[in-house]
């Protein structure tokens, strides 16, 4: 049978390449985002390639809209295999602009939005004893303190609360929780001028990383997959770094 995978924020960057890489590992791809015509785009894609893919318009922020999707994916397919909670946005904000509207925004986008796609389809995974989540944490999340990006840094630690307890609380039902914590790696998060480094300071990055550059989003794919594949079946509640060396090599 046909694992199936549903991955939020699949539209472009991380979440794209993950789709494409599910989709060539030969899973079912449930291809959700806010952008529609990105997303259909990706689900095209994979078509093309001779995966299978579906597109759902979902807002992570909406819990009836995660709720309805999960209902409307296991009706036709059975339960969901694996759950990709990658979506997430950086805002640069400085402290003094940080206002609890803005804070309560980043946190539920990058922490709430992950606990709204998850919470639906882990009954469905229990009911099967078999069932994987992959969530995107990030080095601004578990190593790095980053300026002007608090509520992010926080949302992001807050990630690795998310995997640890979950890991331990799903593992007798055969559900394995983890994560991933990219370094700089090449998406419109990064290239944003205006909230993060930006196209010339992106390239600029390669000097202080060890490898020598910053990663491509297939880089955080292939370990997404990994994680989600029975080549990681023994392994849970664990935020792996894939960042070229950064973390380790500066000092
Ligand atoms: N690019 C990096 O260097 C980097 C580093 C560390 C962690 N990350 C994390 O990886 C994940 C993917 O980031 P990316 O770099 O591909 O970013 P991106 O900006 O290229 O893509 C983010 C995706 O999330 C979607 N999204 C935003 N708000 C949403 C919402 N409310 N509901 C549903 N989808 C929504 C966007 O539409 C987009 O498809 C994020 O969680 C990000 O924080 C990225």
């Amino acid at each position: 049978m046909t694992a199936t995978v549903l991955i939020t924020g699949a539209g472009i960057g991380i979440g794209r390449a993950a789709a494409v890489a599910f989709g060539r590992a030969g899973y079912r791809v449930i291809v959700t985002d806010v952008l529609a015509r990105e997303g259909e785009a990706v689900v095209a894609e994979i078509g093309a390639a001779g995966g299978e893919a579906e597109f759902h318009a979902l807002d992570v922020t909406s819990t009836p809209q995660a709720e309805a999707v999960v209902r409307d994916v296991e009706a036709r397919h059975g339960a969901i295999d694996v759950i990709v909670a990658n979506a997430g946005i950086a805002h640069k904000v400085p402290l003094a602009e940080l206002t609890d509207a803005k804070w309560d925004h980043t946190f539920d986008v990058d922490l709430k939005g992950m606990v709204r796609v998850i919470r639906p389809a882990v009954p469905g995974m229990r009911a099967r004893g078999h069932g994987a989540i992959v969530c995107l944490s990030s080095i601004m999340g578990i190593a790095y303190g980053w300026d002007e990006h608090v509520h992010y840094s926080s949302a992001k630690a807050g990630v690795v609360g998310l995997v640890r307890g979950l890991a331990v609380e799903l593992a007798k039902s055969g559900i394995r929780v983890n994560g991933v914590a990219p370094g700089y790696i090449r998406t419109a998060q990064l290239l944003s001028e205006d909230h993060s480094l930006g196209p010339v300071g992106a390239e600029a990055a390669g000097a202080f990383i060890p490898m020598g550059r910053i990663g491509e989003p297939d880089e955080i794919a292939d370990v997404v997959l990994f994680l989600a594949s029975n080549a990681a079946r023994y392994m849970t509640g664990q935020i792996v770094v894939v960042d070229g060396g950064l973390l380790v090599g500066r000092y």
